[in-house]
């Protein structure tokens, strides 16, 4: 059987460079932070949107194709004009069902081209996908981005096993309403044979929708077709906590380069207390949030001023969607606020960096960071996290967002804490700076077993089990 993966994102992103030729970079992001070693162990073709505007397909190919060097796995570019790709990702996908699945009300500036671009792209993909996959293929297919390509590839009559996993949360109906064609949407999930979510909470918030909108028989996870389709499929649902590759993480943080930039890293702090934050640009992550605890440490706290320092990586994402320029407004407003309030000349607190970084300086600080502040206030799984634990070469102490997936997980180990609630990350961070040794060892030693047991390998093969459990009545 080989694989067939589809997801918006390829695990790079092409850019034309002025001139001739492309700039090849990896693609952020937690898909393709799992999916990529999973793609290198397996193999298999990996079908999706180049970043690239669309130029011809054999100039897209030949780059991608260039770029595949020593990649166990193929890469399909799938064409879509830009106006048509801008409606679906910036509209429908990133303004509508992103926020409505983290609970937030749609973005009211979404009008029915939107819809018609999102099934647009569906389609382009179940054709490319249609083009590219033999008989025996497994057509895996990715994230919030692709609800309805199942459904376009039954209408092709295509007859492969298709699944489908949501790395992103599944709210209850009450929200999920919120969507535009949200039935549609769940419509298209059921002609999945599989379809996984992150936690058992997102799967029950799914089979409770599919119980409200009532034409398919539901009975524990499984779920058929209903009685006047000519063809009866049955299918059901999962829940498969995704991770990382725990080897990747953790032997590159000890690589040479890591340790020698850690070194300097370290040397640079001149004995202050690292507190690190990595996060996409987003408002699900809980900057503000983040900013608001850690102010309010420094108030509630003066043993901490002058000694911590509260390094945040902010990785540009989604740029051209309003609410997201909105969000790093507000996030820069509130770190020169914290800066100018409590910061003198040798201390800045909050050591803001809106860039990019190379995989190696990444773990070079989850390597040395004393505590790691991941607060978001509506995440899936978020797998920066389990990348700290993988990574980090001492006891450092992980701050906890309870509404994070990988709460399930590593809420043991963390110190677990209500976002929404200065005080609640102002206690954390303090305790996170007093814990005593003993403590800090033995919660970072559970985190990191926990981590290795439960990796993204491990992930691929509950998700393919629980495939090949799914009975089929052909
Ligand atoms: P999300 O999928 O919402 O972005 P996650 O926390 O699950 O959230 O995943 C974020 C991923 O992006 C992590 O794997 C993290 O290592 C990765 N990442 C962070 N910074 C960069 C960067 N500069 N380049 C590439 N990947 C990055
Ligand atoms: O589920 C989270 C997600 O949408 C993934 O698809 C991707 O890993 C990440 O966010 C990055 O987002 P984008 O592809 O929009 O840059």
């Amino acid at each position: 059987m080989r694989l067939v993966v589809a997801s918006n994102r390829l695990p790079v992103v092409l850019t034309p460079k002025p001139g001739k030729g492309w700039s090849v970079e990896p693609a952020a992001g937690g898909l393709v932070t799992a999916m990529e070693p999973a793609m290198r162990r397996g193999g298999g073709v990996w079908v999706g949107w180049s970043g690239a505007p669309a130029v011809g397909q054999p100039e897209l190919q030949r780059a991608l194709g260039s770029e595949l060097g020593e990649r166990p796995y193929g890469m399909r570019a799938v064409r879509v004009e830009e106006a048509v790709h801008r409606r679906f990702y910036e509209g429908f996908s990133n303004q509508v069902l992103w926020p409505v699945l983290h609970g937030l009300p749609p973005s009211p500036a979404v009008d029915s081209l939107e819809w018609e671009s999102y099934r647009e792209v569906n389609r382009r993909f179940a054709r490319a996908l249609a083009r590219i996959a033999g008989p025996n293929d497994l057509l895996w297919v990715h994230d919030y981005h692709l609800m309805l390509v199942a459904d376009e590839l039954r209408s092709l009559g295509m007859e492969n096993r298709i699944v489908f996993f949501l790395h992103t949360p599944f709210p209850r109906l009450l929200e999920l309403e919120k969507a535009p064609h949200h039935e549609a949407l769940v419509r298209g999930l059921l002609s999945y044979d599989l379809v996984g979510f992150q936690t058992p909470r997102h799967e029950s918030n799914f089979l409770e929708v599919v119980d409200a909108i009532g034409d398919r028989g539901v009975k524990g996870h499984r779920w058929a077709s209903p009685k006047d389709r000519p063809e009866r499929r049955r299918g059901r649902s999962g829940h498969f906590p995704i991770s990382i590759d725990f080897e990747e993480f953790a032997e590159g943080a000890a690589s040479s380069q890591v340790v020698e930039r850690s070194t300097h890293l370290r040397r640079e702090l001149n004995g202050r207390t690292l507190v690190l934050g990595v996060d996409r640009l987003d408002y699900t992550k809980g900057l503000p949030e983040k900013l608001h605890g850690f102010d309010r440490a420094l108030h509630r706290f003066p043993e901490l001023r002058g000694k911590v320092v509260l390094r945040q990586l902010v990785v540009p994402s989604r740029e051209a969607v309003p609410a997201y320029v909105e969000t790093k407004a507000r996030v820069e407003e509130l770190v020169s606020k914290i800066n100018g309030e409590w910061g003198d000349g040798g201390w800045t607190p909050v050591d803001y960096r809106y860039e990019r970084w190379e995989r190696e300086e990444l773990l070079a600080h989850y390597r040395i960071a004393d505590a790691a502040l991941v607060t978001p206030v509506n995440d899936g799984m978020n797998l920066v996290a389990k990348e700290f634990c993988a990574a980090n070469g001492g006891s450092g102490v992980l701050i906890l967002s309870a509404f994070a997936g990988a709460a399930g997980q590593l809420g043991h180990s963390a110190l677990l804490v209500n976002p929404r609630d200065p005080e609640s990350l102002a206690q954390a961070i303090r305790r996170a700076c007093a814990m005593p040794a003993e403590e800090r060892d033995a919660r970072m030693t559970a985190a990191r077993r926990s981590v290795r047991v439960s990796n993204v390998h491990r992930w691929v093969s509950s998700f393919l089990e629980a495939e090949r459990r799914v009975t089929d009545p052909r």
